[in-house]
């Protein structure tokens, strides 16, 4: 049906979202301009296992695409609840990671990660409880934690405990940060030597962790704003028990808030600092064995997990290496998904999802323009051994910080495009599943066919965090309206000269 040009015109132009990231009114939070620590060039960081040296030795990982490499991890004493020293046959990976990460690379800052223990997750978790909760187990573990950082060369700590479980370990972990950043300022005072070491956590993709007893379970914001350099989010892993083929570390999710977009969104909603954030990437896929051969989309039904693989050494785990050697076989049919932005690939009847060159250039695209500090790699043992996926992280992330971060532009990405409809049960459940996928980044939605009303609304929320406005097709317009003039100039203002506005079209 033919319709007046003028009109499509209107619509188009104002069927639009607007991302509205509003500088921060909270006192408790650290501004970014000096960000208490974090470099300027931004972080791209990689985790190496000590368990990765028998294929993947530090000598071997080329240190110039990091700016921070972690060593991860050492554990908790169960008795004294210091530091952990390493196992016997790894003590002298962890004395040599510092200057053989530097002999490569002398800028690249190593950081040791005390975490919890993969082989004995209950005990070593219950330790981390304990020693939080205890002012003079917290005094033990912090004082030996930066004697070891010290001993050994590190540039930095990071405390990867996976997870606190309680509402207590909560306030707790928030109580030992701060003592925590107390302690390594003192030292530095002590040691003028040095910089102050690095401070960092290894958290849940989101600030509220899901499926825990406690359905009530919130990160300690401000004490992670004010005394970490900055966290990192593990936004991957989320469909390890699936006994169904899914995607498991995808950028979007329309049914579910398993997504990169929601943990990332759920962050910064939550009132962490975009520049106090570094969000992860798996080079990892996780694999199935099909039920049926022919049933081989997302979502079909598996029989089994994955076999072991060489390097993981973990039945549904499979290194990005290990996923190409699939791919440059001729029986292997991959497939890019855009609407979540995942790949999976289907060889018989294994089935596995993982991220691609493609997938990894999509999320730092949406790393940057969510103005995130920066990205880390898990782990790097698994990439192959061109550092295809550490070259293209480190690629793209350069591409975008030339671009200046954040601020894209229409057209940038039609992923994140999103035109909504002018009438109202259809426009609502738009809202709602973008809500739901990430695909608006901000808790304020305004909507409805009344453009005064939005600019009304507009103008009272204009001092809060991230207001996001979300504009419906307004009828019976046209460009010449001066109301729609009026967003006209409201969204250039903020989309394109507010230093901080990220906005997508
Ligand atoms: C930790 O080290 C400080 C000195 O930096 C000392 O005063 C304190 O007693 C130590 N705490 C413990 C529990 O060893
Ligand atoms: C997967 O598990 C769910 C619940 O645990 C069950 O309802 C479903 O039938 C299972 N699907 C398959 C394909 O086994
Ligand atoms: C593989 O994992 C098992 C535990 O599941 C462990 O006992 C074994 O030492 C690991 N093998 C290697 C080569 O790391
Ligand atoms: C690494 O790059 C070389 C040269 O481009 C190529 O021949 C080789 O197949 C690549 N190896 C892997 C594992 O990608």
């Amino acid at each position: 049906m033919a319709r007046p040009r003028r009109f499509s015109l209107t619509v188009s132009l104002i069927s639009l979202v607007e991302f509205l990231s509003l500088t921060s009114g909270s006192t408790l939070q650290q501004p970014c301009a000096d960000g208490g620590g974090g470099p300027a060039a931004g972080v791209r960081a990689g985790y190496w296992s000590p368990s990765s040296s028998r294929y993947s030795p530090v000598s071997s990982i080329d240190a110039s695409l990091f700016t921070h490499l972690y060593y991860s991890s050492v554990s908790i004493d169960e008795a004294s609840y210091a530091v952990a020293p390493p196992p016997a046959d790894e003590a002298p990976l962890l004395a040599a990671f510092s200057s053989t990460v530097k002999s490569g690379s002398p800028s690249a800052k190593t950081m040791l990660s005390i975490g919890t223990d993969e082989y004995r997750v209950d005990v070593s978790n219950a330790a981390f409880s304990r020693m939080a909760s205890d002012r003079s187990l917290r005094g033990v573990f912090i004082n030996s934690s930066v004697e070891l950082a010290r001993a050994n060369g590190f540039d930095g700590l990071d405390l990867s405990w996976i997870f606190p479980a309680t509402q207590m370990d909560m306030v707790n972990l928030g109580v030992l940060l701060a003592e925590w950043r107390a302690k390594i300022t003192e030292e530095s005072a002590t040691n003028s030597l040095s910089e102050p070491l690095l401070l960092t956590a290894t958290l849940y993709f989101s600030n509220h962790l899901f499926d825990m007893p406690d359905s009530n379970l919130d990160y300690p914001i401000d004490d992670i704003s004010s005394n970490l350099d900055w966290a990192n989010i593990l936004t991957f892993g989320f469909h390890g028990g699936s006994n169904v083929t899914t995607v498991d570390a995808p950028l979007y999710d329309a049914t579910s808030h398993f997504s990169v977009s929601y943990g990332v969104i759920s962050w910064l909603d939550a009132g962490v600092p975009p520049c106090k954030l570094v969000m992860g990437i798996p080079l990892f896929g996780r694999s199935w064995f099909l039920r049926n051969k022919a049933k081989n989309g997302i979502g079909s039904p598996a029989a089994a997990a994955g076999t072991k693989q060489r390097k993981s050494n973990q039945t549904g785990i499979i290194a990005y290496a290990e996923v190409e050697e699939y791919m440059d076989t001729g029986s292997t049919v991959v497939t890019y998904d855009s609407q979540s932005v995942a790949e999976y690939f289907c060889n018989g009847d294994l089935w596995v999802s993982f991220d691609s060159a493609q997938v990894v250039q999509k999320k730092l695209e949406f790393a940057a323009r969510s103005q995130l500090l920066g990205y880390f790699l898990w782990t790097v043992g698994f990439d192959d051994s061109n550092s295809t996926i550490s070259k293209q992280a480190t690629e793209s992330w350069h591409q975008y910080a030339q671009d200046g971060f954040g601020t894209m532009h229409a057209g940038g990405s039609n992923q994140e495009a999103l035109i909504v409809p002018s009438r109202g049960e259809e426009a609502q459940a738009t809202v709602e599943s973008s809500r739901l996928s990430g695909l608006i980044p901000r808790h304020d939605i305004l909507c409805g066919g009344d453009a005064r009303r939005i600019l009304a609304e507009l103008k009272k929320k204009t001092c809060e965090v991230g207001v996001t406005l979300l504009l419906l097709a307004i009828e019976t317009t046209t460009p010449e309206d001066p109301i729609v003039a009026g967003l006209m100039a409201v969204r250039r203002f903020l989309c394109y000269e507010r230093p901080l506005a990220g906005c997508i079209l």
